[in-house]
């Protein structure tokens, strides 16, 4: 059947659905988190939420909840994703009335227009300008989720972000946090200010942003309009692409429009585990998050960790002696699997997690003992939405432009930043990138290559492959602890505020480092210290959106991290 065809009966079904389903009303949480009978979203700002809990409450499902809500983070959440940057979905819909049964992982993180020596010979920055972005994939992601398993057009589902440029969004707590660093680094650098306008005019108010002020977005909306009439080609051709190039170029880096038009999301299989009768679907490599977090839960159930039991001080060592294996393989193992072989199954083997289990004592041990051994010759400011529909359909989608305003540089005239993803590859052999990730040369840079990401975007079955939990995070490294901690309390018996706003622990096996959280006592950290850990302090394992099957009813509980300030929406 060809493309157009099936693109015509998908929203044929579409408009039947939305004119028979249940729909409601959006109710907004009263507060970080709170219950839903029908669907609910967890985006990290209020006005996403409610974005997709608008095409909910016009019958739309998880899809079209999250495509909404992605656009409209872009607008409100300009530093930890947007159109400039890239993402992972995992979607499952048991019982679609438009789709039927659907499992899957769409890919549309950014890839490489640079080859493995790149910065290495050139010395160029991976993290500022334009030689840090990487080629985007949002928008053509996006548009793909939207046609392939969504049921509503492009136009109704940009509706709430383009509202959003217009109404514009008050600046919250978490938003001014990260302008005031990037404000001392303008002004440190007063170059930068006519270098990456954009961010300092319009994101910054140069110099004066702060809690309360508002900010509008013109240029986004004529991006939005122009998506709304050509989809992905808008993006990659026409005055906008031309202008991403011109962006890049006239900053430091050199892509084309040929490289933006290339561009294809993927569709992959998740992976998929069974823990503790539960079943894991999560994202594949280049994601680490899926493959990171489950060799991490296999070890603990050998280890049979408890969250919460009275020997805290245990259970934290087991935590984190598990996480070093995991990071270390993370590190050791894994990159784009289309690029290099990517050992997986091994890995996850019962035997491999058997040994690794084995190996925990009660010392912290040499970072160069832990992981996986000879599975193969060893040669080294995101965003989370969680959605569940009226007919048990979920998607996790986790979206980056990597740092902070990602690369700073800015596409003008249609307002958005570009991602500095490429400081997720191994960049400079043995030099840690800016979440300090020392990573092997199987995630060095090549054309067309996807850099490792540690973006987890999970759902939990129960063993009637009913959804159960929705999760992920953004936070770099801390993605995959902070999803995966916030998993382990839903599961031991805490609703979703209490798993998602409990301190959290992380570590990344280097630097060698058990970090805290405010929460934990000076006597459980001395305790630590004294089995052999270094310990140290962090201000947020990652910031969890999670949506919980109620325990108690027929609903949801959903939560946004207080952390970040989101606030979840849904239909009773
Ligand atoms: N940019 C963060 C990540 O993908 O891990």
């Amino acid at each position: 059947m060809n493309t157009f065809l099936r693109t015509a009966i998908v929203l044929l079904l579409g408009m039947l659905c939305v004119a028979c389903s249940p729909a409601g009303r959006v109710r907004h949480a009263n507060g970080f988190s709170d219950s839903f009978r029908s669907a609910a979203v967890a985006a990290d700002h209020p006005i996403a939420s409610d974005a997709g809990a608008q095409m909910l409450a016009m019958g739309g499902n998880a899809v079209d909840a999250a495509v909404a809500a992605s656009f409209t983070l872009s607008v409100v959440r300009p530093y930890s994703c947007g159109i400039g940057g890239g993402g992972f979905m995992v979607i499952n819909l048991p019982d679609d009335p438009t789709h039927g049964f659907v499992r899957t992982a769409i890919n549309y993180r950014e890839t490489s227009p640079y080859d493995a020596d790149y910065y290495e010979r050139t010395g160029a920055s991976s993290t500022v300008g334009g030689s840090a972005v990487a080629i985007p994939g949002t928008v053509a992601g996006l548009v793909y989720a939207l046609e392939h398993y969504g049921t509503m057009d492009l136009k109704t589902v940009l509706e709430p972000a383009k509202k959003a440029c217009i109404r514009g969004f008050v600046v919250d707590e978490h938003y001014a946090d990260n302008a005031r660093e990037l404000i001392e680094r303008f002004s440190d650098d007063p170059g930068m200010k006519t270098r990456f306008p954009l961010v300092w005019n319009t994101y910054l108010a140069q110099g004066t942003i702060g809690v309360g002020d508002r900010v509008h977005n013109i240029g986004q909306l004529k991006a939005l309009n122009w998506i709304e009439s050509f989809g992905q080609e808008a993006f990659a051709e026409h005055r906008m692409g031309g202008a991403v190039v011109d962006a890049v170029r006239s900053t430091g880096g050199s892509i084309r429009v040929a490289d933006l038009l290339a561009y294809r999301p993927a569709e992959l299989e998740p992976v998929v585990a069974e823990i503790g009768g539960r079943i894991y679907l999560c994202m594949p490599p280049p994601s680490s998050g899926g493959v990171t977090m489950i060799e991490c839960l296999k070890i603990l159930e050998q280890l049979k960790y408890q969250h919460g039991a009275p020997d805290e001080e245990e259970q934290l060592h087991r935590l984190a002696e598990a996480l070093k294996h995991a990071f270390a393989d993370r590190s050791r193992y894994l990159g784009d699997p289309a690029f290099v072989e990517v050992p997986t199954d091994r890995m996850l083997d019962d035997e491999n997690i058997e040994r690794m289990t084995k190996m925990i004592d009660d010392r912290a041990h040499a970072s160069s003992s832990y992981g996986t051994h000879d599975a193969l010759p060893i040669d080294g400011g995101t965003s989370h939405v969680s959605v569940v529909d009226a007919w048990g359909g979920a998607v996790a989608m986790t979206e980056t432009i990597n740092l902070g305003f990602g690369s700073l540089v800015g596409v003008d005239e249609f307002g958005f930043v570009l991602n500095n993803e490429m400081d997720d590859f191994t960049t400079v052999r043995g030099k840690a990138n800016a979440f300090g990730l020392v990573q092997s040369e199987r995630n060095m840079p090549a054309v067309g290559k996807h850099p490792l990401s540690s973006m987890s975007p999970t759902i939990v079955l129960d063993a009637d492959g009913r959804v159960l939990l929705v999760a992920g995070a953004s936070g770099g490294p801390r993605i995959i602890t902070g999803t995966m901690q916030a998993i382990i309390h839903a599961i031991g018996g805490m609703d979703a505020g209490n798993a998602v706003a409990s301190p959290r622990v992380h570590h990344q096996w280097l630097p060698d480092r058990l970090e805290f959280e405010d929460g934990f006592s000076k006597e459980i950290r001395g305790a630590l210290e004294e089995r052999g850990h270094s310990i140290g302090d962090r201000d947020a394992v990652g910031n969890v959106q999670l949506i919980q099957r109620d325990p108690g009813g027929g609903g949801w509980l959903a939560a946004s991290d207080p952390r970040k300030g989101g606030t979840p929406a849904g239909i009773d």
